[in-house]
């Protein structure tokens, strides 16, 4: 072990060369116009993946973007570990927030910053980065190792859900090991037992067939952005209650064990209301700010456009306004059966003076996961090595839909190694990935696949 230890340590530089060199390729998933990049991409993280050692690199190519595989099967009687992740990023406006260009990484105050520094390259990177100096330095790994990371993940990882269902035996493991989550708080090991699902929606509302004059028709013809408002604003009462009805028909209560639990984390209200600049929490009455985040489900508007948004002031009344709305869910409700009923209440509170369209985009089944399992109880062992401390364990507001499916299809268990941090500002401009959790994500997984393989 100290060996591999040493090795990691002493190419710590030319590792964050590399992880530079993969954030460097602006790798977004959502837009047709970096669809070279996206296949740049697949091919820099089949070449790490040799690189490192990995046998029978393929690229798979779907109906989307491509799927990189790899493997090392050369522990028999060993259990597999199948490291999952995603080289696809988010797109990056708005462009003028960020203080470096998004895809040439900057490392200051101990952080890399750049698109996907943490979400997720950074963070799967790292366990490339940790099989690499594990073959380097004894020449075989304790487990066997298989690879997949894929270029969708950002866009609802339609493609590998087919793919997974058409390859298990290819995928076959004994356990699922992903880090796209994140740490409890700084230099706390952490390893997260759930995730929210997502059901997200578009509402379209169009009043009149053209933009018109604010003066000569506002207050007699119906305004879309108005009605669009209070259709918003309805959508949600004064105690935070989501008011679709039929909303929490199949949300599975926390148990008494799962709110102490909660309580056991400390968490600051207040420390967090710094953080971000507000003076007061809101939320679902009756719930704490750790289960508001993770535990219950929500409802939030992520873009709202019509009108005039230029520079300066127009009037104007115009013809068509949208909104788009995320709800995160929680077991055991079904995105689909969300959409219906949000559809259904959204289309009832329409009035007869506006028209109404509601699209349902990408969704995903929420999960919690049993820590009563050999991997995890490997992974918590690993994670507490390395940084020194205790683990926490705790369930994550975010959502990574394709978990549900490793964990139906292969039925393995999956663990979720949190690497990043809350406050590294994934989505949103100047996102980053502290260095040393890069450094200590690798020792991590190094020692995940020698307590795994025990
Ligand atoms: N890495 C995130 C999941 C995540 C979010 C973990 C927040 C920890 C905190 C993942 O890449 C992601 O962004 N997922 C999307 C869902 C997807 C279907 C677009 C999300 O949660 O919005
Ligand atoms: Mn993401």
């Amino acid at each position: 072990m100290k060996e591999i230890l040493k090795y990691v340590k002493s190419n710590k530089k030319e590792y964050l060369e590399e992880l530079k060199e993969y954030l460097r390729i602006p790798s977004i998933s959502t837009l047709e116009s970096n669809k070279k990049d996206i296949e740049k991409c697949s091919k820099f993280v089949a070449t790490k993946l040799k690189d490192a050692g990995m046998e029978k690199i393929e690229i798979f190519p779907t109906d989307g973007h491509p799927l990189v595989y790899a493997e090392w099967m050369k522990a028999p009687g060993k259990p597999t570990v199948l490291v999952y992740g995603h080289y696809d990023v988010q797109p990056v406006d708005p462009l003028e927030l960020w203080s470096n260009d998004p895809f040439e990484p900057v490392i200051k105050g101990g952080k890399i910053y750049a698109r996907g520094a943490d979400d997720n390259k950074g963070q799967n990177f790292v366990h490339i980065k940790s099989v690499e100096a594990y073959l380097k330095t004894k020449g075989e790994l304790p487990v066997n190792v298989k690879f997949l990371i894929e270029g969708e993940e950002e866009i609802g990882s339609a493609n590998l859900e087919k793919f997974i269902k058409n390859n298990k035996k290819l995928l076959k493991c004994d356990t699922v090991l992903i880090s796209d989550t994140s740490m409890y708080a700084p230099g706390i090991p952490t390893i997260n037992y759930g995730l929210r699902g997502l059901t997200y929606m578009e509402i379209e509302v169009t009043g009149p067939n053209r933009d018109l004059h604010s003066g000569s028709f506002g207050g007699g013809i119906a305004n879309p952005i108005n009605e669009l408002a209070k259709i918003i604003s309805k959508l949600q009462d004064k105690n935070g209650k989501i008011t679709i009805p039929e909303f929490y028909k199949d949300v599975k209560v926390l148990t008494k064990k799962e709110r102490e639990s909660y309580k056991q984390l400390n968490f600051s209200d207040s420390a967090l209301m710094k953080e971000y600049g507000v003076k007061e929490l809101q939320g679902e009455k009756g719930y704490s700010t750790l289960e508001r985040f993770s535990g219950r489900p929500t409802l939030d508007c992520n873009g709202i456009v019509g009108g005039f948004t230029g520079e300066g002031a127009k009037t104007v009344l115009p013809s068509k306004a949208s909104a788009k709305i995320s709800m995160r869910l929680v077991p055991n409700q079904k995105p689909e059966v969300i959409a219906k009923l949000f559809t259904k209440y959204v289309k009832s509170l329409a009035p007869k003076s506006v028209k109404i369209n509601v699209i349902a985009h990408h969704g995903g089944l929420p999960i919690v996961m049993s820590l009563d399992d050999k991997a995890i109880e490997a992974a918590s062992r690993a994670v507490s090595k390395a940084f020194g401390k205790e683990t926490v364990y705790t369930r994550e507001g975010g959502s990574i839909p394709i978990v549900v499916e490793f964990s139906k299809q292969l039925k393995a268990p999956v663990v979720l190694m949190g690497l990043g941090l809350e406050t590294d500002n994934i989505h949103s401009p100047n996102e980053h990935f502290p260095l040393k959790n890069f450094e200590l994500g690798i020792l991590s997984s190094i020692y995940f696949l020698d307590e795994f393989s025990k």
